[in-house]
């Protein structure tokens, strides 16, 4: 199981590289309360905190449903080797200047382009030119809208399809903050 809880978190670290793992779906509760999804890019992960972390835009609707309830799932597949990873955390916004803007300087111009657009993401707009980011000498333009999320990790679920039967797991957080694994049926 520690060997597995692992080599869980090698995959999850390597997807803040560029692995299956980098893109992942993120569900959170609707304010209407129905399940939402969408992708995101995996920026950190950080086994010793338990901790996942992606970026955002500040005026999006996960956000308003994240602030309304923080509770996330978010989910990966690797394809290759038939291995999916599904983890349930609680989400928080970084508010700390230093940090984000760490995060920020550290992020590729390209990646950060979209914060800068003038309009709120999801609302209706006549062109999709509309919602172009306009070109900008400033590097900080569209920082006010930028949102580091960390995932505070409190369950993860995986299921490898390589073996017969197919192997899979679960992981727990315990009250003191100790990951308990066990095998359960697939
Ligand atoms: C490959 C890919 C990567 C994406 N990465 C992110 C991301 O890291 N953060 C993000 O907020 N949206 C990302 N998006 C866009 C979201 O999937 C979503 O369309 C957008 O954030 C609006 O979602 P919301 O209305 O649920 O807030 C990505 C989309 C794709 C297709």
């Amino acid at each position: 199981m520690k060997d597995l809880f692992k080599s869980i978190w090698d995959s999850l670290r390597a997807g803040a590289g560029r692995s299956p793992f980098s893109v992942l779906q993120a569900a959170t509760v609707g304010v209407d309360g129905n399940p939402k999804v969408r992708t995101i890019v995996l920026r950190d992960a950080n086994d010793e905190l338990a901790r996942l972390s992606f970026h955002t835009d500040i005026r999006s609707e996960k956000v308003r449903e994240l602030r309304a309830r923080p509770a996330i799932s978010m989910h990966g597949y690797d394809a290759e080797r038939l291995v999916q990873i599904r983890v349930e955390g609680i989400a928080s916004f970084v508010t700390d200047e230093a940090e984000k803007l760490a995060v920020w300087n550290s992020s590729r111009p390209r990646t950060l382009i979209l914060y800068r657009s003038p309009v709120v993401s999801g609302s209706v707009i006549d062109d999709p030119a509309q919602a172009a980011a306009p070109d900008a000498a400033d590097p900080m333009l569209g920082y006010e809208n930028f949102c580091l999320v960390h995932v505070s990790v409190r369950h993860i679920d995986y299921l490898d399809l390589s073996n017969e039967p197919h192997h899979r797991a679960q992981f727990h957080v315990r009250d003191d903050g100790a990951f308990q694994g066990q095998w359960v049926a697939p």
